[in-house]
């Protein structure tokens, strides 16, 4: 066996006293020695991996971070029927559920032609084009609520909305928009129709429907002189929808529809449609508003109660929370 030249041994002192030099930084946790270390123990390859792992711990840390600050705590709802009551500000909101519905590649119900649902019959599944295998996902067309038709076509976890207007104005704005004092055969312009209307009820009372927000939400004709039927449609109604808005209150309602759906602002920015000239809007007597208020003392009822429970949500968001959210509307409408 040779024995190790003078060569070789210092080629061994070198290793050893190059080992001896690197154990001194073991345990160093400054990132120059390790990085130090690392290129020279792997050689330059080293050089490529410490980048990897830095990327890794960004990567890790920048993860935590996010899921930190944006608390997945809600999901974005796609399921939607929003029963458009005719007159009462819906225009508006059909335009928000349609373009959310665009931008989403959601499913809608549709008519076979137009916009109307049957209106003014109850909602029936034929009046509808067929839906595709993945089934519908927004339904926010003119219709008559038809609960066990919709409610079977429906996916189980949709969101049911809809929106009321105060009474009086309500009705105001149906009378001249479906010329109830023409079918009625009264001639006196706009501002004097629905005087001359209630001062002759007893003829023209039979052609023409009471209580239109009821019966769009689906009561029947029947129910009207019977205050037990009107608060039991209340109460059904009251257990059917996750939000009733309010027209007049349009702005909270929009932060609340945003906050029930988990969307965001620039889902709900929208552009007034379909208002009218306010000058067209009659000037109505005491002696009238009572009489308008008690022959439609079903949609009086339906009003008051979600006008209320809207005020009790509004309440458990929080106002200084809504007045914010709303700060923050006005900024983007
Ligand atoms: C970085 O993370 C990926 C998985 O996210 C893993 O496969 C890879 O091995 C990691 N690399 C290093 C150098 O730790
Ligand atoms: C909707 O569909 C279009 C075309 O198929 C696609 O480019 C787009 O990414 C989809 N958008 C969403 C939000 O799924
Ligand atoms: C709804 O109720 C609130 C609180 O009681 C009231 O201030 C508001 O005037 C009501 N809205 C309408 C349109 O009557």
């Amino acid at each position: 066996m040779k024995t190790p030249s003078g060569r070789t041994l210092l080629c061994m002192l070198c290793v050893f006293s190059l080992s001896l030099y690197l154990c001194m930084f073991i345990g160093s946790d400054s990132d120059y020695t390790n990085r130090h270390l690392f290129s020279i123990i792997f050689g330059t390859n080293a050089k490529s991996l410490r980048p990897l792992i830095d990327d890794n711990k960004t990567k890790i840390e920048s993860i935590k971070k996010e899921t930190h600050t944006i608390e997945p705590t809600c999901i974005p709802r796609n399921n939607i029927v929003f029963l458009k009551t005719r007159k009462a500000g819906g225009t508006t909101l059909q335009n928000i559920f349609c373009r959310y519905g665009d931008r989403n590649n959601l499913t809608f119900v549709l008519p076979h032609q137009g916009w109307i649902l049957g209106y003014p019959y109850a909602f029936q599944k034929k009046f509808a084009i067929s839906p595709p295998p993945s089934g519908y996902n927004i339904f926010c067309h003119e219709a008559v609520f038809n609960n066990d038709v919709i409610t079977d076509m429906m996916p189980k976890n949709t969101v049911y909305i809809t929106i009321l207007r105060e009474p009086l104005s309500h009705y105001e704005s149906t009378f001249t928009y479906f010329e109830i004092g023409k079918t009625c055969g009264i001639r006196s312009y706009s501002a004097n129709s629905l005087d001359e209307f209630f001062n002759s009820p007893s003829e023209c009372y039979k052609k023409t429907p009471r209580n239109h927000m009821l019966l769009n939400l689906g009561a029947t004709y029947m129910s009207f002189d019977d205050d037990r039927a009107i608060e039991m449609t209340i109460e059904h109604l009251e257990d059917k929808f996750d939000l009733v808005m309010i027209m007049e209150h349009f702005e909270e309602s929009l932060i609340l529809l945003k906050d029930l759906l988990c969307w965001t602002t620039d889902d709900i920015t929208y552009f007034e449609l379909n208002r009218r000239e306010t000058q067209s809007v009659h000037k109505l007597s005491d002696t009238l508003k009572n009489k308008i208020r008690q022959w439609n003392k079903g949609d009086v009822a339906l009003f008051q109660h979600f006008n209320k429970t809207f005020w009790g949500k509004v309440r458990n968001f929080g106002e200084k929370k809504m007045r914010i959210e709303i700060e923050n509307l006005k900024i983007k409408i």
